[in-house]
């Protein structure tokens, strides 16, 4: 049975009763400031497992782990090199995850083997607080089925885990739509796995220059975060990403045999479907998930993106959008 709650603050009694339902076992949808998380004590192995059960997640993709203080973070960790606690001063609590070599006390389950572990310090308040309550650090992937879209509202998170866990806290929309930016920092300089909603811009203008690896579709290489070799934020509806110029013709072409929506962040283009239109890359990457669920929703068959510059989120997204898409129209 799974168990709704709406809660608006971090003061809200519901809280305490879920926080202690976490540390027996239990699995919890939570509001971050990027996209909602599947939350379950770190620290128990069998609880972590359901994790992978209740997300059909494969085994050997690792989970982030969520804390809410240096004190519950410090046990977890070998060493932070200077640069770890630059980082961590300058961005934490907030969309940064940090990849460090882990202790002894990070069970593997949680880290599929790796003797790294990638540690998250949200900022939103309900997170915050849910994690101060139940005093044990919180292993959470993002809260949907594998290969979905990641969850920016609690309804996704219903729509794919209603009956597979425990609660689902429902804290309204979330801020940044992506999921955070993930920076390995075991390697020198450091590495940027996953681009996310702090952008590589104000990491550089923290630590200078940082390696962005090639993005692992065009490569054979060995992707680094595991889980971005998988299928990815896909809808049911195909994905592709059109350029600017080709984005109306393409879209009056394919509505004619498919139900066609188009998701665009500047021109306003004339066609028989739906357009989806967001005034900046911001407001994109805050609904783009929700807009791909909406799109499934409508049963449609297709969907177009508009391409984008790979400036400030732009890179989050492109990261997201060439994961979904199974082709590219330039
Ligand atoms: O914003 C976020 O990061 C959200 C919220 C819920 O915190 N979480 C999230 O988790 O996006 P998830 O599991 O959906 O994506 C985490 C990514 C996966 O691609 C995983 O393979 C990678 O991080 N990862 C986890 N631990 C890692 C490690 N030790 N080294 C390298 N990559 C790691
Ligand atoms: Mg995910």
């Amino acid at each position: 049975m799974t168990e709704v709650v709406v809660v608006h603050s971090a003061k809200d009694p519901a809280l305490k009763k879920i926080a202690s339902d976490l540390k027996k076992g239990k699995l919890v949808v939570f509001p971050t400031e990027t996209v909602y998380g599947l939350g379950a004590n770190a620290l128990d192995e069998k609880a972590v497992r359901k994790i992978f059960k209740a997300k059909n997640r494969p085994q050997d993709n690792p989970l982030l782990v969520h804390v809410s203080s240096f004190k519950m973070l410090k046990p977890l960790v070998k060493k932070f090199p200077p640069i770890a606690k630059k980082l961590m001063k300058h961005f934490w609590p907030g969309a940064l995850t940090l990849v460090f070599e882990k202790t002894d006390a990070v069970p593997s389950a949680v880290t599929a083997g790796l003797p790294t572990v990638g540690i998250r310090f949200p900022s939103h308040p309900v997170a915050r607080k849910l994690i101060a309550l139940s005093g044990v650090p919180l292993a959470a992937p993002s809260a949907n089925t594998a290969t979905k879209p990641s969850t920016s509202r609690a309804e996704h998170a219903f729509h794919d885990l209603n009956g597979k866990v425990d609660w689902i806290i429902d804290s309204g929309a979330t801020d940044s739509g992506v999921e955070s930016t993930i920076l390995d920092i075991t390697r020198t300089p450091a590495v940027l796995l996953r681009p996310g909603a702090v952008t590589k811009e104000r990491l550089e203008r923290c630590t200078g220059k940082i390696t962005v690896p090639v993005p692992s579709r065009t490569t054979r290489s060995k992707p680094l975060a595991p889980g971005m070799k998988y299928r990815h934020y896909s809808p049911n509806a195909k994905v592709w990403l059109v350029s600017s110029q080709k984005l109306e013709q393409i879209a009056q072409q394919q509505s004619r045999t498919q139900k066609t929506a188009v998701i665009s962040y500047s021109q306003k283009i004339v066609f028989t479907g739906k357009q989806f239109r967001f005034h900046s890359l911001k407001k994109l990457a805050q609904e783009l998930f929700h807009t791909f669920r909406v799109c499934d929703a409508e049963k449609t068959e297709l969907i177009l993106v508009e391409t984008v510059s790979s400036n400030g989120i732009g890179l989050a997204l492109q990261n997201r959008l060439n994961k979904a898409a199974e082709k590219i129209v330039k």
